[in-house]
């Protein structure tokens, strides 16, 4: 069966952009589990521009699932990986000026620096995962390497608009899983999936994970918030006393 492992950065993106204590990441992490999410994913970024490193913290200390940590390969993350542990590393490129990260790593280019990285995390009993395009090339390099997992970027097939570009876009996804099983590497799959375009790769086997964050996030903003207007409306005109549930009055000013 397919895991799903949820990415709650956009949680946090929504914290930074006010630089606010909310919506935490953690109390997402926490109902993920809840939902029956398989594992928690952040990417801890240079820039730190939505993961903080407290979030990284909390999470190994509460995650009951599998914690996946995104990163770049630098010695900067290496540390903190060694040092929080967690279940799974999984190496991205990254760049300061993009919005997300926009293609897989060049495995072949950087053989030498990626298997030092690779052996260290490994020692540390750290799983590795390799993100990258599908790509014949980038599988036979990452099975050289001795990582893992690899993660299929799936976001050229959910940024396909054409019929023929989708099925040419699944075609070549399907290919890389098919080649990285038998060279007996393990396969992930995410970016850009939602609750549309995932039917068809449900068709593909060998995939383990689906790595799935912005369309979650996206899709709670909508589906919670007429509760959340609600909940604002009963304390506005009712002083929080209406509802059975939800947040009561917790300061009365004189008293
Ligand atoms: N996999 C990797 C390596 C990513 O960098 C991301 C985005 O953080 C995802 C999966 C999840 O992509 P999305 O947020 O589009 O679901």
């Amino acid at each position: 069966m397919f895991k799903l492992l949820v990415n709650v950065d956009h949680v946090a993106t929504l914290r930074e952009a006010r630089k606010a204590g909310e919506p935490d990441p953690v109390a997402a992490a926490v109902l993920a589990e809840l939902g029956g999410a398989d594992g928690i994913i952040v990417h801890l970024r240079e820039d730190r521009r939505h993961i903080q490193d407290r979030d990284l913290r909390i999470l190994r200390e509460i995650v009951r699932t599998k914690l996946n940590l995104e990163m770049a390969a630098t010695q900067e993350m290496l540390q903190i990986a060694l040092e929080v542990k967690p279940d799974m590393v999984t190496l991205v490129p990254e760049r300061r000026e993009e919005l997300t990260t926009e293609g897989g790593l060049e495995v072949q280019l950087n053989q030498d620096h990626l298997r030092k990285l690779t052996q260290m995390l490994k020692e540390a009993g750290i799983l590795v995962s390799f993100f990258i395009d599908p790509e014949l090339d980038q599988v036979k390099a990452s099975h050289i390497i001795e990582a893992d997992f690899v993660e299929i970027h799936t976001g050229t097939y959910a940024d396909a608009t054409t019929p023929a570009r989708i099925r040419e876009e699944f075609g070549r996804i399907a290919d890389a899983v098919k080649f990285s099983n038998r060279l007996k590497l393990r396969v992930n799959a995410g970016h850009g999936l939602n609750y549309h375009n995932i039917f068809s790769l449900l068709d593909l086997t060998g995939i383990e994970e689906f790595s799935i964050g912005h369309s979650i996030v996206a899709r709670s903003v909508l589906v919670g918030f007429e509760r959340a207007v609600r909940e604002m409306v009963n304390i506005v005109r009712f002083g929080g006393n209406k509802a059975d549930t939800g947040p009561k009055r917790w300061l009365k000013l004189g008293e």
